[in-house]
């Protein structure tokens, strides 16, 4: 099948990844920056023939009232990340991307999410769990048919949920089929539901957030009987980036690690939605599972998630590994990583829809995207835990799609 345009349909259309996933792809669009920082820019995937820069628009869901430029110059003013003239080159296509964003839902997303909402969403309170599903749905098809794409990629950027109840890991298909009759009755949340509407829209769908998405039992058999490529969850582009680096190098030279303690600190909405408990609660744990899984046991770990004001998009983690060497020694590692979140995460966003979209174009169209476990801190159905070995399969994956 040729290359035709592609859509990303983004949950959290205006939040602080996005913001910088439009800004980039706009950018790459005009040739106003280069590609370092994107992964399929890698040399080695120029055989994959992945889709153009320029084939690809932006649309999504959101709960606040803003702008894709409100909030780029919000992010410029606070964290300094974008040049004002950049911003200026990008901005009437920034705007022609806010007339694709659409209110999402705010079923079960928790109180801390539900008070940054505006009016916009709100006036769906009263909408029946059904119409909800069939409404996000159809937001995604009108877009792929208003901007004639062949295919779309929704992907979850939004606010991170508290943890989802026990009862909805719980669910069979059937029993999900029947539980979505009402909101009252469904323990499904928000970013459930919107994949459970991709689906339904026949998109691709990925979770970069530590919320379900598409990891409960009877949304990876709605994919399988959808037929629907899907891959999550929560992106790995910093602290835990560097645990899944180093881990194995503790865990090669037979090194005891007896405690890893990492601390972080930023300001941006992610921090300030994270500093709930509850919904950080869902973060420190994708964070902290994959040194039991590197290690093969579980050293004392402490991982903490501060919200500091005026960090803004600069996220600081100071990482304290006490491990026991030859003879018993005590011994310890400590390193700083100082990164802008949103730098890091969204190239990563836009290398993920590229695979994605190949994929899909190669004729295989269901079920989890494991070549893609090394974008995930808690990659679903992953075979290794450890980054390097997560990389090559996606290289042995571009290999595979080449030879065909
Ligand atoms: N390096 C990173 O930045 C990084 C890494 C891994 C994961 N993540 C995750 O990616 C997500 C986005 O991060 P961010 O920094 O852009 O956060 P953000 O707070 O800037 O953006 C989130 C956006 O989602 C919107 N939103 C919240 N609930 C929604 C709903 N139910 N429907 C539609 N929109 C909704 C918010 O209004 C906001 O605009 C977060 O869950 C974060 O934990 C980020």
């Amino acid at each position: 099948m040729t290359k035709q345009r592609i859509g990303i349909w983004i949950i959290g259309a205006w939040g602080g990844v996005s913001t910088t996933a439009a800004i980039g792809l706009l950018s790459l669009q005009k040739g106003l920056t280069g590609t370092s920082g994107l992964v399929s820019e890698h040399p080695y995937f120029e055989k994959l023939d992945l889709v153009g820069w320029d084939q690809v628009v932006i649309g999504g869901h959101e709960i606040r009232e803003t702008s894709f430029v409100e909030a780029a110059k919000h992010f410029s003013e606070t964290s300094g990340v974008f040049h004002p003239a950049l911003l200026q080159a990008v901005e009437p296509e920034l705007n022609e991307f806010d007339k694709n964003v659409k209110p999402g839902t705010l079923i079960h997303v928790g109180d801390t999410i539900r008070s940054l909402a505006g009016d916009s969403v709100k006036q769906y309170d009263q909408e029946s769990l059904q119409d909800t599903l069939a409404r996000l749905s159809a937001d995604m098809t009108e877009f792929q048919k208003q901007h004639d794409l062949a295919h779309v990629v929704v992907v979850n950027l939004a606010s991170t949920e508290p943890p989802v109840e026990e009862s909805a890991k719980a669910l069979s298909l059937a029993e999900l089929k029947e539980q979505l009759a009402s909101a009252e009755t469904s323990p499904v949340p928000a970013s459930a539901l919107y994949a459970i509407a991709a689906m339904n829209a026949g998109c691709s769908h990925l979770n970069f957030t530590p919320s379900a998405g598409t990891d409960l039992p009877a949304l990876i058999e709605l994919a399988e009987e959808k037929q629907i490529l899907h891959g999550g969850r929560d992106g790995k582009t910093g602290e835990t980036l560097m645990k899944s680096v180093l881990a194995p190098m503790f865990a090669h030279r037979n090194l005891n690690v007896m405690s890893w303690v990492g601390h972080n600190i930023f300001g941006n909405l992610d921090g300030k939605v994270l500093d709930d408990p509850v919904n950080k609660s869902n973060k420190v744990h994708s964070k902290d599972h994959l040194l039991t899984e590197i290690l093969g046991y579980k050293p004392q770990t402490l991982v903490s998630i501060e919200y500091i004001e005026s960090m803004g998009d600069w996220k600081t983690a100071w990482d304290h590994i006490h491990f026991k060497g030859f003879l018993d020694t005590k011994m310890s590692l400590q390193f700083t990583w100082q990164g802008t979140d949103s730098v890091l995460a969204a190239p990563l966003v836009l290398d993920m829809v590229r695979f994605t979209e190949r994929e899909w174009r190669r004729g295989n169209r269901s079920g989890v995207m494991t070549h893609l476990s090394s974008f995930f801190k808690s990659p679903m159905q992953a075979t290794t835990p450890e980054f390097e070995r997560q990389y090559q399969q996606l290289e042995e994956w571009a290999n595979t799609v080449s030879e065909e």
